[in-house]
């Protein structure tokens, strides 16, 4: 199986991807992370010669790129997130476009072109709040247009 992670150079994905790769030899992981400011791009050094573990350097805002990689794997396990509440009061913007038009680019980008087997998004209760505020507006819109 391949999966997709996003937000695998993070805190939760990096130890995800590492304990599958270890743990699951028939496993395969395709790592899609934007590397923000507060990312250790090293991370995952550890698995740089993993010819099981492939890193790419993008955003899942980037629709170009999800429809390419969902059609080339099996389960998303979605973690790429901003997390650091000190910034998400300082710049909330950033917030909504990474947490929640990313999880919905790639919410679409699955329904599109891909019928996943599996799809875990890990996320907390607010931002999952946040997204379905969001989702709700824009069906309003879309109804009353
Ligand atoms: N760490 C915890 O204790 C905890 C607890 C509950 C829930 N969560 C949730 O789990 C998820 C991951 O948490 P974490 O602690 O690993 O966060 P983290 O900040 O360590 O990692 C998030 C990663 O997502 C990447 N990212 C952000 N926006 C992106 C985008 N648009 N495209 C691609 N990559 C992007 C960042 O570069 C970063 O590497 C979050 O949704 C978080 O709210 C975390």
């Amino acid at each position: 199986m391949r999966i997709l992670v996003t937000g695998g150079l993070g805190f939760i994905g990096s130890n995800f991807c590492r304990h599958i790769i270890r743990k699951y030899p028939e496993f395969e992981i395709i790592n899609i992370d934007k590397i923000g400011t507060a990312t250790n791009g090293n991370s995952l050094k550890d698995l740089e010669n993993e010819k099981r573990y492939t890193f790419i350097r993008g955003d899942i805002r980037d629709s170009k790129l999800l429809k390419y990689l969902i059609t080339h794997v099996d389960a998303v396990v979605n973690m790429a997130a901003e997390t650091h509440v000190d910034t998400s009061i300082v710049d909330p913007t950033s917030f909504l476009q990474n947490n929640t038009v990313g999880t919905f680019t790639l919410l679409e980008a699955i329904k599109k072109y891909n019928e996943l087997d599996l799809l875990i998004l890990i996320q907390q209760v607010k931002q999952l709040r946040i997204f379905l505020s969001w989702l709700i507006v824009k069906l309003m819109i879309l109804i009353y247009q």
